[in-house]
């Protein structure tokens, strides 16, 4: 029997596809991460699953669409995608999002930049008044590998209360390196008052190809909660 957390993203999954999948798509956008997984076994599941084409968000993603009987395509083939669907670390009621915990972000907002609508499915632990107040480890921030120093001193200087270089424990000796061949900050920023501010500001900085606060880019949010429920937050 799968546990309520899994349960959760897979009512969210499901139920943000049904609600949300155009009939006559052409590009769709698939993001990373576990919850993600039930959003490509829910698209695989349509019968008319060969007319569109899945734009992936990593290494993960990719292998979700090829998995699932999808047709896979490339960003750089298809820059105009009509929906994609993601996951997200927190949420806040404005639709701000942390992401990257998968350290895919640099991908995953490329493609929900590119999307013309994008949903976030997650679970109910993912609900979130304000940023930064249940995801503790930082804000995902992918960079230059040789920036890390420079840009780890500069987030002091923002703020940050701790700056982490992300490794890659048992699995790897040394940090991670993304599906861009680049490194990750965690930054704690403890609650954040102003994501739209913060992401900008980190993202000037030399080195920094971009931040996990995803700003007005969401507009629907699909929570499955513990009851069986399933929670819609829109803007
Ligand atoms: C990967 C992400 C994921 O979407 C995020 O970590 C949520 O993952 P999950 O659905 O496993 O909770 O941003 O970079």
């Amino acid at each position: 029997m799968s546990s309520p957390v899994e349960s959760a993203k897979k009512l969210a999954a499901y139920r943000a596809v049904d609600e949300n999948f155009p009939e006559n798509a052409k590009v769709i956008g698939i993001g990373s991460g576990s919850t993600v997984i039930y959003v490509a076994e829910r698209i695989g599941q349509l019968k008319n699953k060969d007319s569109f084409t899945c734009i992936p968000t990593g290494f993960q993603s990719k292998q979700l669409i090829i998995d699932n009987g999808l047709k896979l395509g490339a960003i750089e083939q298809f820059p105009d995608i009509d929906i994609a669907f993601d996951g997200a670390d927190e949420v806040d009621p404005q639709l701000n999002l942390i992401k990257g915990g998968g350290a895919c972000l640099f991908q995953e907002k490329l493609v929900a930049a590119a999307a013309k609508k994008f949903i976030v499915v997650a679970d109910y632990r993912k609900e979130s008044k304000k940023l930064g107040e249940s995801w503790r480890q930082g804000v995902p921030i992918e960079i230059v590998p040789n920036s890390y120093a420079k840009v780890t001193q500069a987030l002091y200087a923002l703020g940050a209360k701790k700056v982490d270089l992300r490794q890659g424990g048992k699995a790897k000796a040394g940090p991670v390196i993304t599906d861009n061949n680049n490194f990750l900050l965690d930054a704690d920023f403890g609650e954040i008052e102003d994501p739209e501010k913060l992401h900008v500001q980190i993202k000037l900085l030399v080195g920094v190809v971009d931040t996990g606060l995803f700003t007005q880019m969401a507009s629907k949010a699909y929570f499955g909660e513990e009851s069986g429920e399933v929670t819609l937050w829109k803007v």
